[in-house]
Order: structure tokens, then sequence, then C-alpha cells
């Protein structure tokens, strides 16, 4: 296992396509949920640069706070709240060019812009979710979603 993340792209996509290289030999062979989640929040935050990357867990009836990289956030949210639990509950990727046209976002930090969410499924259930939040608007478009989701889908679902 490399000790750093080696980065040379200048294309959004082309980076995510170098990251996603390094980051399927960083976790295979890791059979820990959390341990994945470490790593692939510290990567995304390391590449990109964003706000806050981390992950929430459902568990019963609400998203509990996992690994993350950033600011101190809320623990716990409920489902159908927030861009989260909107997230979960449409079992579908939430993009959120402008977090202040979003009904119901939680500001877990007041420097937060634009969002995305991306569920994490297993067997058409949520087990959690990515969140990533901005301090520019309209940060994430189509090739964030795409990566995101790949990432979401191979890296932390097994
Ligand atoms: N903004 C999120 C809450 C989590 S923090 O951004 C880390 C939401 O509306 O669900």
């Amino acid at each position: 296992m490399s000790e750093s993340l080696i980065i040379q792209a200048s294309t959004k996509a082309e980076r995510y396509a170098e990251l996603m290289v390094q980051l399927r030999s960083l976790i295979e062979g890791e059979s820990d949920m959390i341990a994945r989640m470490a790593n692939v929040a510290g990567a995304l935050k390391e590449v990109f640069g964003w706000w806050w990357v981390g992950f929430y867990r459902v568990i019963g009836d609400e998203l509990v706070l996992g690994p993350y990289q950033g600011p101190i956030a809320c623990t716990r949210i409920a489902y159908n709240r927030g861009v989260c639990g909107t997230a979960w509950a449409r079992k579908q990727t939430v993009v959120v060019p402008d977090v202040e046209q979003f009904a119901g976002h939680i500001a877990c930090s007041s420097l937060s812009r634009s969002e995305i969410v991306v569920p994490l499924r297993k067997d058409d259930e949520v087990v959690g979710v990515l969140d990533i939040d901005s301090e520019q608007l309209n940060m994430f478009d189509e090739i964030d979603q795409k990566w995101l989701e790949i990432i979401a889908n191979e890296l932390i679902i097994d």
C-alpha cells in the first residue's frame, strides 16, 4: 500500500479516475466498513479539498455520524430530514446547488453553500450515506455524482 495518493490529472473526471485506481488498491482486502469509510473520506478530502466529507450510517430509524473529515457535525439525522435524510428516503443521490434553496436543509456549518449526498445501498436497502459539503455554490455536477456513486457502490458496500 502506498503512503500517499498521487493525482496528476487536471480535469475532474481524470482526477476521479486516478483516485479510483489508488483507492481500490488501498481498500482491497479490508473487510471493515468503518475502516473503508475512514480512508475514502480522507482521500476525497485530500484530493478535492472540500469543506466536509463524511459518512452517516443507518442505525435504527436514524442516520448516525460515521467517519468524516472536516469540522464537527450533527450526530443524528432523522429519516426524510435534511439533505441526508431525503437521499435516504428517496434511495437516490441528491445534489443541492444552493443549500438555502433546499427546504429543510440541516446547517451543521453556516459556511456550507452546496452539497451532494449519495446513498449507500445494499440489497435495495439504504445502509448509510456519503455526504459532501462545499463552501462554494454549485460545486457538484453530474461528474461528481457519477464517480461518487461508483465509489459508494464499489468501495463501501461489499
Ligand atoms: N447538511 C446535511 C447535514 C449533515 S452536515 O452537512 C455534515 C443535511 O441537510 O442533511
